[in-house]
This record gives C-alpha cells, structure tokens and sequence, in this order.
C-alpha cells in the first residue's frame, strides 16, 4: 500500500518571477583553498580541471586532495562498477528505480519530488557518490525527442519548480546534483552537434527559466553544460550563457561540467566558465590547457578560478562526511511505489468504469505482455539496477486475493513488429465473458531511448490490432499505458472506456497501477505535456531535428499548449488533464494587488471542495492571459499551481501567488524582464481546457522608457514623455505638424524613423538637430 496522502495544500506557487536573492556568494569551505592553490603546480591545476576516469574527479595526493565521484541519475542512482561506461553497457550497483522524470512531473507534486531527491541522495551517500547527475530539465519541444522520458515538462514553470524540489532533497543529504543540459538540448539527432536556431526571448521565455528557477532557488552544487550548440557556438564554448547568465545574472556559485564526452576545444570551454571536463580526456585536455597558458590564450588566473570551484566542490562532498552509509531499501520501495501512483494520469474514465472493485466477484482478464513484464525506465545513461521489480498482474492478484480470479493472457512479443496469432486468439479467448478487460499496451524499449529520437509517435501497430480484437468481444475494456513520452491515442482511444496513462513508473510501478485500477489509491496525476491529436499538429513539425547541422525553433514561443491554446486547436487530452475518481468545485475567486509598478505582487484564492464520495487530491493551476501587449504573447501561461488534499465534502481556499515573471515578458530592446501595463486575465481552472473561474485585472506595469534613436520612428518619439513635447512643439501646428496629428492620415508619417522624415523637404529639424536630441534625452534618462 503506498503511504497516506499528505493532507496540507503545498508550496502554494511556482511563480518563477518571484523576487529572487542571488545565492550568498561566500562558501564555507573546510579546505584551505587558497592555500591549496598557492601550492598546486601549473600542470597539478590543469589536471584537476580533467576527471580521472569515467566518474571521479583528479586527486592530488601528495596536497591531501581527494578524488570525489559523479554518477548518473537522475530517477535513482546509476553507479557504475569499475570501469563502467557512460551508457549503460555495465552493471550498476542495485539502487531503487524510482519513475523518471515523465512519470514524477506528472504528479504535479514538489514535496513527493523533494522527497524522492532525499531517497536518492541517501542512495548516493550510501554509495559515496558525491554528485547525482541530474534533474534533466530540458523542454520536450516534440514529442518525438528520444529523451522525453528524462524531462519534467513543455512548460519552464513547471519544470522549474519540480527540478528545485528535487534539488532541495537531493542536497538536504550533503550530496550535489547537476542541472542538466544547460541548454536547448532537445533532441537527440545530432545532438552533439546539433545547433539550436533560438531568438533571444524564445531562450529566455522557454529554454533558460526552468535553469534560472533551479539556479536562484536551489543552488546547485553543478550545472552540467549541454553538448549542442546554441545559434552556431557550443554551450560550452558559450561566455554569455556559462559565465554572463549562468553565473553573473542568476548567480550560480557552482561548478559546471561538461556533459560526458562534450569538449572539443578545452581552452574555449574553460574561458566560458566549464570547469571540469568529464570523463578523462586521457590527458588530451590537460596538454590543451597547458598549451592554451604557454600561449596566452588563458591565463593561470582563468584556470585558478576553475581549480576553486573543483576544489569547492570537494570541500562540500566531503562535508557529508562518512556518516549515513547505509540506506532503507524497503521504505524507498514504498516511496518509488507512492511515486508511480501520483504520476500516472487517468486520461478517461466512462461511465466510472474504474476503480475496479475487488469485492465485486466475477474475472478480470489481464491481458498484455507489460502487465507481467513491466517496462519501468528508459534506456541509456540514466537506467537503473532497481533493487526489485513489482509486476501489476503479481500485484493485482495479491490485491484481489482470491476474490476475483484474474486470467492473464501476453498478446503480444514486446519488442515484435508483427503480431502472433496465437497470442491473440489466446487473448481474446481470455477477454470473452471477463466483468472487465485490462489491456496493457505501450512502446518497447526500442522505441524511445537516449541517443536518438522517435520517428513517429504511435503505438506499434499489432498491439492496435490486438486491442480491437479485444474489444470486438468485450467492451468493458480499461487500457494502461506504458510510454516514457506520449503515444497518438486517437486510432483506438474511443473503444476503451478508460485509459490509464502509466508512464514509465520505475519498479514499484506494478504495485501502483494495481493500486489505482483496483481503488486503493484514487489518480491524482495531471499531464505535464499535451498529447497531442496526431504529430502533424506540433508546432515543432518541419523544424525538427533539423537538417544540415542546424534545427530552426520556428515556433519561437509557442511550444506545446501554447500553441495549441494560442492556435485554438484541438487536442488529445490538454496540458494539465487528469481525472480522478472523486469531483472537485472551484468557487469564490478573490484577487488581491499586493503591489503594483514594475514589481507586481498579486494573490488568487480559491475555494476547492471535493464533491464526490472519496478522499482526492486537485491540482490547482493558474493561468495569466495578457490581453493588451505590443508584442505577441501566447494566449495563457501556467503562472503558479498548487495541490490540494480533501475528504468527501471538505472545502478549503487554496492562495496563490503571482510576482513579476508571472506578467512580465523579455524586452529584447531593454535586453530585460519587463512588465507592459494593461490588462491581465487570470484563468484557474484544472487544465489549461479545463478553466473554472476566471477574472481581469489592470496593473501599471513597468515606466517602459525605450532609448531613442535618430531612427526611431515618429511615433516613439512622440509617445516618449520628454521627446514627445519637444518635437510637437518643434514642429509646430502646420505643414507636418498637421499631418503627423491626424489620427489616420498620419498613422503613416508617424511610422516613418525621425532621421528619414529629417531629409524630406520642409521637415522642421535637420538630421543634426536630431542626433542632438537622441543624446540630449539619453543623458536626462541615464
Ligand atoms: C548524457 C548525460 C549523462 C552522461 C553521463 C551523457 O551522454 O547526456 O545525461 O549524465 O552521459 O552518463
């Protein structure tokens, strides 16, 4: 059974612009760094800045500096026996597989994931593993990407949130995690070279904000730097996001790393700010920076302030200290258990077909060979030795004991193209006369892994076939899902009456679906995706993977609902959808201003009241609308969200906040967050579809004073509070005058930059006059 829900409503915001401290910047260290790097050789320094192996850091024996070691994550502890490589080809020591991250956003839930990073960390501890490598926080830009099972979400927000609440358990244990793969990693083709063709407010409103949330908010140990390249220059070799973002913008007091095997010029890399080079380059990066020094391309200062935060890095490993070396297999068991309950996603549920009721008498026929081979992580770097395995068709007939019988038939070859017809005479066979049909259906192993991407996003097509057969002879048929990222549900969705989005729910997954199929536990699980009618609907079709060694993010802003909402297209299941088996009213919407101007502080509360007949959890989400803005916005942004516990008949106001970020946008011509006043909508409901309450409020927004320049159009100048009533009164009544005031007519002069209006006949100011101007207001607005 997994644990009792938590009653209490949670971190009520996933406000990303709430005001933010920058992290202290003053580290306590228990090595004397200084002095360490005072005795450290040249050569000693540019080792330290290369991993020894696979897994660990340099040591420096001779100084006392010890090796420490990073290991893969990130939904469990990837440690890999001596030797091991990157990718999974070795055993790893026995750890517990927690869903990944597919499976654990969709819980909606920070405290679940702040107690999964603990678990995990306690693993690592136990394991004397320093760093975990992981959240992987990357948008899922198109469902097609390899990795979709790693990510939390296509919404930075949301992203955000659940990678800083895994960070908080993570470190709470004295281990460090990394943030990765910073940045605009999406996808897998190419992905080591790949660039990602991104406009400046695309990166900042979509890819950069779930790292800068991590970053402000948790303070990573390490952010791991991506291995493609961002508009033609690697993120490693990238000064501006390594060192001006990363570091001096947010504050980030870490370390970086390179993703494994990332680093093709060390010197580059390390003037943007990559300290550590992972694995060993075998002593290739170590002759490069060297090299770099006697050349003056880097200086022993460049490679001081990477040899401190290695240093640093040490230090805060070895603070954890020995303690903690052992840890509870059976209670993170459970956890994983819980985890898998609170991420999987009732999609449908007709005529309340579920929860299947184990006193009821009568056969339930199980049918797919997943149910009893569970499919539980993805492949590649982050697959896992789970500690155990819970199949669901063990569970269910733990479950039921005795009280229902519970046939079971495979169907289908997991990993066949074709089907066997012995398998599916046998399955329908067993699904004639059952009170209910489980099926369970999803992707095999090779359908979606790390290092390449998906070509379509269907089921394969015998396990379709397979479910019509079923439901030719039994229409009282419940799928579950297995898919690490969505599946086209449209072919075969209307003959089930309900489906069970199960992820990839990590080894207690088993448990879990019997868990909920069988009522034990009631879904809670909200979609951190869209799914999608069919793939040609995603903005990303045609720009993805790219060609030529570059994919062009056409679609700017609107990825995922964004721009299925902003499109008002139809959809699969929407953003934030999930079902549960009790109901839940929205009431009474209050708004409170806290503050105005450029800082708004802005509190929604609502009345939640669960109005079924059994204990439930809702999550809440906010929505905000920009109704009047003189750029192009998506048509709503999840802003905050929050979950909420209730029994039958309980209500409780769930408050809500909203700070800057939440109605700013990035001004590319201040090169800044800024908030336009006006008017916002702000939508709560219980899917980005699903919108109960709504209401609008003005704010002033920020005193939005664009710099003037002589090609400026008329129209800024005039709007400008200073410029405006000198070039009216330069101008004077007649002439121009006249024209540019006529509300239509000068519509068209008012376009034109002032500089080119000088030059036109019998303009009143001359080109001169004009750049005057431009420094005169500069000066008075400095
Ligand atoms: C992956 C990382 C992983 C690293 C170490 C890389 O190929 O992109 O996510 O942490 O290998 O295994």
């Amino acid at each position: 059974m997994p644990e009792p829900s938590v009653t209490t409503p949670q971190a009520t915001t996933t406000d990303p612009g709430r005001t933010r401290t920058p992290a202290p910047k003053a580290l306590v260290t228990r090595l004397d760094i200084p002095a360490l790097i005072a005795r450290l050789t040249l050569e000693e320094k540019a080792e330290l800045l290369d991993g020894s192996d696979f897994w660990h850091t340099q040591p420096v024996e001779r100084l006392g500096i010890p090796a420490i070691m990073l290991s893969d994550g990130p939904h469990g502890l990837r440690k890999q026996q001596e030797g091991g490589d990157h990718l999974g080809l070795l055993d790893s020591v026995p750890a517990t597989c927690f869903p990944p991250a597919a499976g654990l956003a969709s819980s909606w839930d920070t405290s679940l994931l702040t107690r999964v990073g603990e678990a995990i960390g306690r693993e690592c501890r136990a394991e004397r593993v320093a760093v975990v490598l992981g959240p992987g926080i990357n948008m899922k830009r198109s469902p097609l990407c390899g990795r979709n099972f790693e990510y939390y979400s296509e919404d930075p927000a949301l992203a955000g949130a659940l990678g800083t609440a895994f960070t908080h358990g993570v470190q709470s244990q004295g281990v460090g995690v990394s943030v990765k793969h910073y940045a605009a990693n999406n996808q897998e083709t190419e992905r080591m070279t790949v660039s990602a063709e991104v406009d400046e407010r695309t990166l900042r409103e979509i890819y950069l904000p779930a790292f800068e949330t991590v970053v402000t908010e948790a303070r990573p140990w390490t952010v791991m730097s991506s291995y493609n390249k961002i508009n033609g220059t690697y993120v490693a070799e990238s000064r501006a996001l390594v060192t001006e973002i990363l570091r001096e913008e947010w504050g980030f007091d870490g370390l970086v790393v390179s993703d494994w095997g990332g680093i093709s010029h060390r010197a580059r890399t390390l003037t943007a700010g990559v300290d550590l080079e992972m694995p060993s380059s075998g002593g290739t990066g170590t002759r490069d920076i060297l090299t770099a020094v006697r050349s003056g391309e880097l200086t022993e200062d460049d490679l001081d302030r990477a040899v401190t935060r290695v240093l640093t890095l040490v230090d805060r490993a070895e603070a954890a200290g020995d303690a903690g070396r052992t840890f509870d297999a059976e209670a993170h068991h459970r956890l994983a258990r819980e985890a898998a309950v609170a991420g999987a996603v009732l999609l449908k549920n007709d005529q309340g077909i579920l929860p299947l009721n184990p006193a009821d008498g009568g056969r339930i026929a199980v049918i797919g060979e997943f149910a009893r081979t569970p499919r539980f992580q993805g492949a590649g770097s982050s697959q896992v030795n789970p500690t155990r395995v819970d199949s669901a068709l063990d569970a269910l007939r733990t479950a039921v004991d005795g009280r229902r019988e519970v046939a079971f038939a495979p169907g289908f070859v997991v990993e066949s193209e074709a089907a066997d017809p012995a398998l599916v005479a046998e399955a329908v066979r067993t699904a004639e006369g059952a009170d209910a049909v489980v099926l369970f259906l999803g992707l095999p192993p090779s359908y979606e892994s790390e290092g390449y991407d998906r070509t379509h996003m269907d089921l394969p097509a015998h396990q379709i076939d397979l479910l019509n057969a079923v439901a030719e002879v039994n229409p009282r048929l419940v799928v579950v899902l297995t898919n690490g990222s969505v599946v086209r549900l449209t072919p075969w969705q209307d003959r089930a009456q309900a489906v069970l989005e199960g992820w990839l729910s990590g080894q207690a997954g088993g448990s879990a679906i019997a868990d909920l199929l069988l009522g034990a536990a009631t879904p809670s699980g909200k979609l951190a995706e869209t799914i999608p009618l069919r793939l040609e609907d995603n903005p990303a079709l045609g720009n993805f993977p790219g060609a030529f060694g570059r994919v062009h993010y056409g679609e700017g802003l609107l990825i995922g609902y964004r721009w299925y909402d902003t499109r008002q297209m139809a959809v699969a299941y929407p953003f934030g959808h999930g079902l549960s088996y009790t109901t839940f009213a929205y009431d009474d919407l209050e708004v409170l201003i806290r503050s105005d101007g450029a800082e708004p502080q802005v509190d929604i509360t609502v009345t939640v009241t669960n109005t079924g007949d059994r204990p439930g959890t809702e999550t809440v989400q906010v929505y905000v609308t920009d109704h009047e803005s003189t750029v192009s916005r998506p048509a709503q942004e999840l802003r905050a969200f929050a979950r909420v516990t209730l029994e039958p008949g309980e209500s409780r106001p769930v408050t809500l906040s909203l700070g800057k970020r939440a109605f700013a946008f990035w001004n590319e011509a201040l090169n800044r967050w800024a908030v336009e006043g006006g008017s916002f909508g702000l939508r709560v409901g219980a899917s980005s579809r699903d919108i109960r309450l709504e209401t609008t409020i003005g704010l002033t927004g920020d005193d939005l004073v664009l710099p003037l320049r002589s090609d400026s159009s008329a129209e800024e100048w005039l709007s400008h509070s200073e410029a405006g009533p000198w070039l009216r009164a330069a101008i004077g009544d007649e002439g121009f005058g006249a024209i540019m005031a006529d509300p239509h007519n000068g519509q068209m002069i008012r376009a034109i930059p002032l500089q080119r209006l000088s030059r036109f006949p019998g303009f009143p100011l001359s080109e001169e006059q004009i750049d005057e101007a431009v420094t005169r207001f500069a000066a008075a607005a400095s």
